[in-house]
């Protein structure tokens, strides 16, 4: 056997060994910034709690003009995501004190599974009761699971071959009506369907997810691979009738948080079908995303990648002058640097080592002060400056709680990345 000098062991041992073992097996230095903001994350999530103890009804969304937290119902999009954080900080603690309150959470949105009065039941269930099965493999969460995949394929109309996100209503500035509106937030509902096909061996749910998927990749993209926030079909023919916005900033605009769905949506759909035209579609959104000439240095999007520009002309009031700048959307560069890191294990050589390395420079950015919630500009969220919904002058430069959820899923996924050396 070859024999090492014994300087150079001690050399190795100290340099390499020792802080890989405390590193969690990640290289030291690379992973201060997860640590970091996991110890962030502790005490706010700990007065989050407090707020709600005894109450598992009112969930986290937000905070209110004056300060108090938002909280929204269970019917509402966005109660996954609290149960959903609560997973994550179990994940990286080992802490049981949080695996209980994620149970409660979870188990809050039961009654969920059968809900069909809008297409988010991906984002309520998956992201809690999905998550949860990380952790425990409950039948009855499994249970749930699938019968939230069926409440979510009523809203599927073979003849337009897409699933209806909204109910009819009126277009941003009640121009025109959306009977049957698909927008690109939908992507993100499709792995409730394909983990229900495995779990069941049921294709259905697949097929409906496939069928949406190309739909989507067929109207909803531009040649540039830009996104329409909206598509709107003829619930009759299948037709497509418009293509508009809700929350971008006009109808020809790039929503960046619409984009980041779009760029996580079909990472996932090239992850459970290994269909290359989903990879390419995710590919291409992506790099929409990293090389547009408005991204700040940082690489957290301006709340639309064409706010204000010319040629983009909105259906609301817009009114510049109330912002010094125009606002940032922190939530999509966490969407974004999640999906980024899933994309990163889809592909090899060169592109993963782009992905990976974009997703890791807007995490880093993400987790400074002017971001990460280090000096408790208020109590209870991890990340500052989202946008929600600007044209309705909604939930503008404030925390929201999908920022929080994606960020800690990219910080996890970030770890286990570089750990398996697949950076
Ligand atoms: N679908 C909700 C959002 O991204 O605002």
């Amino acid at each position: 056997m070859m024999k090492i000098p014994k300087l150079l062991f001690a050399g190795l041992l100290f340099t390499i060994l020792i802080p890989l073992i405390l590193g969690n097996g990640i290289p030291s230095g690379q992973n201060d910034f997860i640590a970091k903001s996991f110890s962030v994350a502790g005490p706010l999530y700990e007065n989050l709690l407090k707020t709600t103890a005894g109450n598992s009804k009112d969930y986290p969304h937000s905070l209110n003009p004056d300060g108090s937290i938002k909280y929204l119902q269970i019917d509402e999009w966005t109660g996954g995501f609290w149960p959903g954080i609560l997973w994550s900080m179990y994940e990286y603690t080992g802490d049981e004190k949080w695996k209980t309150q994620a149970k409660v959470w979870t188990e809050s949105l039961e009654s969920n599974q059968f809900n069909t009065a809008h297409h988010d039941i991906g984002f309520m269930m998956f992201n809690s009761y999905g998550k949860a099965l990380k952790f425990e493999q409950n039948p009855k969460y499994k249970e749930i699971l699938i019968q939230s995949a069926k409440s979510l394929c009523k809203r599927y109309s073979p003849v337009v071959g897409s699933i209806q996100s909204w109910n009819e209503r009126k277009s941003k500035g009640e121009i025109n009506t959306w009977s049957y509106p698909v927008i690109m937030d939908n992507m993100m509902n499709l792995e409730l369907l394909f983990y229900a096909s495995k779990e069941t061996g049921d294709v259905t749910y697949r097929n409906v997810a496939i069928s949406h998927a190309e739909l989507t990749m067929k109207n909803h993209l531009r040649a540039d691979f830009s996104s329409f926030h909206v598509v709107n079909y003829d619930p009759a023919k299948g037709k497509v009738l418009h293509r508009q916005t809700l929350q971008g900033f006009s109808d020809n605009s790039t929503w960046a948080r619409g984009q980041a769905w779009g760029i996580y949506g079909f990472a996932a759909c090239y992850r459970e079908t290994g269909d290359k035209r989903f990879l390419e579609a995710a590919i291409g959104m992506a790099d929409f995303y990293l090389n547009h000439k408005k991204l700040p240095a940082d690489k957290v999007p301006y709340w639309d990648f064409n706010a204000g520009e010319n040629g983009y002309r909105p259906d609301w009031d817009y009114q510049p002058s109330l912002y010094k700048e125009i606002p940032r959307d922190a939530s999509a560069a966490a969407i974004t640097s999640s999906a980024l890191l899933e994309l990163s294990q889809l592909v090899r050589g060169k592109k993963r080592k782009t992905y990976f390395s974009a997703a890791g420079f807007m995490l880093k950015s993400l987790s400074t002060d002017q971001y990460l919630n280090t000096g408790q500009a208020n109590p209870y969220f991890l990340l500052k400056h989202s946008t929600g919904n600007f044209p309705s002058g909604r939930e503008i430069d404030v925390p929201l709680i999908y920022a929080d959820y994606y960020y800690l899923e990219a910080l996890l996924k970030y770890g286990h990345i570089l750990k398996a050396g697949k950076s």
